[in-house]
């Protein structure tokens, strides 16, 4: 334990379990025949006629300040890095996900109440303000891996914007589990979303290496065509 509380050990409990629960929800899911899905995620707007939808570019993300693993105290948290970059490259609108109640400074704290709100599907409230989601075509979508998956805030973010029929361009940071289930969850709210291929790093990489990082985001970028 270093001395501002955040364990490896912790770190990689909550990997391990995150990925541990992923499977076990994947298997039970395999019974019902129609391929894996997370419990609790319904498709948004299922059955309403499909969305008018504006050519714009809106790059729309959650990140965490505070302290972070490994002994990081974040005044830019790893996704808003990854955001800035995205952003100064395709251009366009930028929004950034805040709870209505920010979550813990502390990380312990933070990760435990990530975990019960996770497992309860407790949906977090968010601040108002984000911008009409139908005038854009193409969404990068963007959070840190919490639990395996997409933090509730950006949950709600999502259950409130219906994003189908526009591209979805998924990043995220972690600390081992990459996209976790976390392509799954966006596929579940939004089926008819065109997702294309998302970028990921290690939270970490992201605040050691922050000139590497614009660099792969920009070969990424350029590998999707924008
Ligand atoms: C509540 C919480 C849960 C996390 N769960 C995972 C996880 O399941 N898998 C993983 O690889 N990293 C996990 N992490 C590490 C974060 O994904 C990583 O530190 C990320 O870069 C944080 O991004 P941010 O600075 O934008 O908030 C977790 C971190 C927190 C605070």
């Amino acid at each position: 334990m270093n001395p501002h509380g955040v364990s490896r050990r912790k770190l990689l409990s909550l990997v391990t379990a995150g990925a541990a629960s992923a499977a076990g929800l994947l298997i039970v899911d395999r019974r019902n025949a129609s391929g894996p899905r997370l419990p609790g995620i319904s498709p948004v707007n299922a059955g309403g006629p499909p969305r008018k939808r504006g050519s714009k570019t809106l790059v729309v993300y959650f990140s965490k300040t505070g302290r972070n693993y490994p002994d990081l105290n974040l005044t830019v948290g790893n996704t808003a890095q990854v955001a800035g970059f995205i952003h100064d490259r395709v251009g366009g609108d930028i929004f950034e996900i805040h709870p209505a109640e920010p979550y813990p400074a502390d990380y312990d704290q933070t990760v435990d109440m990530a975990q019960r709100e996770e497992r309860e599907r407790i949906y977090r409230d968010i601040k108002p303000g984000a911008p009409d989601t139908d005038q854009y075509g193409t969404v990068f979508l963007g959070y840190p891996i919490w639990w395996g998956e997409q933090p509730m805030a950006v949950q709600t973010f999502m259950r409130r914007h219906d994003l189908n029929g526009s591209k979805i361009v998924p990043f995220a940071t972690h600390e081992g589990s990459g996209f976790g289930n976390s392509l799954t969850v966006i596929k579940q709210y939004y089926p008819n979303a065109d997702v294309l291929d998302g970028y990921t790093r290690q939270g970490q990489d992201v605040y050691r290496d922050p000139d590497g990082t614009r660099t792969e985001v920009g070969s990424w970028l350029r590998r999707l065509g924008f």
